[in-house]
């Protein structure tokens, strides 16, 4: 256990809910859970709910997330809050925990290195091509698209790239598509179900016996899964073929899969076995997609109602790019584009909040938090902690200019959290937005409907809710 001071024998308690008030917030949580939850809690640096069953406490000051994920991490665990994006992802990178997750990280974190991302560039520029075509042959002056949608579709067309390299048809990436959201739909309505979370409260209730409360979208969950399954076995199998060629790479260099396949225990020199390969690729397509998908969405609708802040981000790309696709090492020379961005995530984290369970009595902000709680880290109200962020909701991306990042607490921005468990795609997803951003921004400027302003979804990753209906306008 990390060096924390000996507790004193008596702590207050954080401040806590009576039954009606608990019930009321609950209510409020069924139809949306991120913003009932923000505005619950914003004014109480630690606040708790006694659900029966389910124990949580709130935090979300920058040095109370530092101590959960960083001085003490070691007592706040992925517990089996986890189980639910278990159902589709099996024992990935996300879900594992224990010796399973310890090995499985070192195997694949290299995977994710300088150069491996590089090679993945190619696979970012091609989606966006493929997306600016499609663009392009829309009929009218100002066509209007869906954004978060168009967002999920190359999002999810670059992580299918970067994995499966040339052999993903568009056949199979519709399918993937396909079946990928609609397994984050039913995640999503599970996660929104007071039954679903109520039925877990009662002894002996896993995760996988409340799902077979809501039977028919069970059936058809389990039918999406299966039919990812089909399309990732299949993939793999070819790849392991000896005629199908272990080299099916992307421009010459190893794709994610070959990567995994080639992946070696240090000690035990084992590759990974067909089920564990099978649960990092669909980890791989569920973190990458949502989490991407969501934040150039939000960047998309910020720049829009920034006029100043989208000139820039013009100039800059017409400066830098002259007309051609962003690459890996444009990312560095495009400054205000990385700003724009970090900005974005910054005001809507596609992970806005963090679940972690309390293995033994700790203290935090001077309350107690018993062991066997949930530690809710609700890192939108990090994002926007008055004393770290002057004018907290205002959109601007000269906060993350470079040399700006000293001015701040090391915790008050954890887009990707930080610490053991801190996102893997890191310096992928990092990368992929600036470059898709800068690329899409050459050639498109993307107006707000005033009438139809997003409604934040937080159910798994901050999404809009229904959409995001924008105008596109060519750029000359
Ligand atoms: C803007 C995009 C992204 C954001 C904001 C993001 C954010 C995060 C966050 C906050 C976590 C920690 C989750 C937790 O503790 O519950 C995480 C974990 C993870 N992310 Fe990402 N992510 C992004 C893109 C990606 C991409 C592109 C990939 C892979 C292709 C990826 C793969 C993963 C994996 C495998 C984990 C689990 C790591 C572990 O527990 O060891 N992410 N991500």
């Amino acid at each position: 256990m990390s060096a924390v001071p000996k507790l004193p024998a008596t702590l207050p308690e954080a401040p806590t809910r009576g039954p009606l008030q608990l019930a009321a917030m609950l209510w409020r949580m069924r139809g949306d859970p991120l913003m009932s939850l923000v505005d619950e809690v914003r004014d109480e640096p630690v606040g708790q709910a006694r659900l029966p069953g389910f124990p949580m406490h709130t935090i979300h000051r920058p040095a109370h997330v530092e101590q959960v994920l960083l001085t003490n991490h070691e007592n706040y665990v992925k517990g089996p809050d986890y189980d639910l994006f278990g159902t589709a992802l099996g024992q990935g990178l996300l879900t594992s925990r224990g010796e399973l997750w310890r090995r499985q990280r070192q195997l694949v974190q290299p995977l994710f290195a300088k150069r491996h991302v590089a090679a993945f560039a190619p696979a970012m520029t091609g989606a966006t091509e493929r997306l600016l075509g499609e663009w392009d042959a829309l009929p009218g002056e100002r066509p209007r698209v869906d954004v978060a949608h168009a967002m999920g579709g190359l999002a999810l067309d670059v992580v299918g790239r970067a994995l499966f390299g040339a052999e993903l048809t568009r056949e199979v990436s519709d399918t993937v598509a396909t079946s990928m959201s609609a397994i984050l739909a039913e995640l999503g309505g599970a996660g929104r179900s007071s039954l679903f979370w109520a039925a877990q409260t009662l002894p002996g209730v896993t995760v996988e016996r409340a799902l077979r409360l809501r039977p028919r979208r069970q059936r058809r969950f389990r039918g999406d899964v299966a039919a990812l399954d089909a399309v990732v076995e299949e993939l793999v199998a070819r790849r392991r073929a000896p005629a199908g060629g272990a080299a099916a790479t992307l421009a010459g260099e190893p794709d994610l899969l070959a990567l995994l396949l080639g992946a070696r225990d240090e000690a035990t020199g084992q590759p990974m076995d067909a089920r564990q390969v099978r649960d990092e690729v669909v980890t791989f397509l569920l973190a990458g997609y949502e989490t991407t998908a969501s934040a150039l969405t939000w960047m998309w609708w910020l720049l829009a109602q920034a006029p100043a802040a989208r000139e820039r981000l013009h100039a800059e790309v017409d400066a830098v790019l002259g007309g051609r696709p962003a690459g890996f090492d444009d990312a560095e020379r495009l400054p205000w584009t990385s700003a724009v961005v970090k900005e974005a995530l910054r005001l809507y984290p596609p992970v806005w909040v963090l679940l972690r369970r309390a293995v033994e009595d700790d203290a935090i902000g001077g309350y107690r938090i018993p062991a066997g709680t949930t530690v809710f880290s609700i890192l939108y109200l990090t994002h926007r902690d008055p004393e770290t962020w002057p004018d907290p909701e205002r959109f601007d991306p000269e906060r993350f200019l470079p040399g700006r990042d000293a001015e701040r607490p090391r915790c008050a921005f954890l887009p990707f959290s930080i610490g053991r468990r801190s996102c893997v795609g890191r310096a992928f997803a990092l990368t992929e937005t600036t470059v898709l951003a800068a690329t899409i921004a050459q050639r498109y400027a993307l107006d707000a409907d005033p009438a139809r302003p997003p409604v934040p979804d937080g159910t798994l990753t901050l999404r809009t809710r229904g959409g995001l209906p924008m105008t596109l306008r060519r750029r000359g």
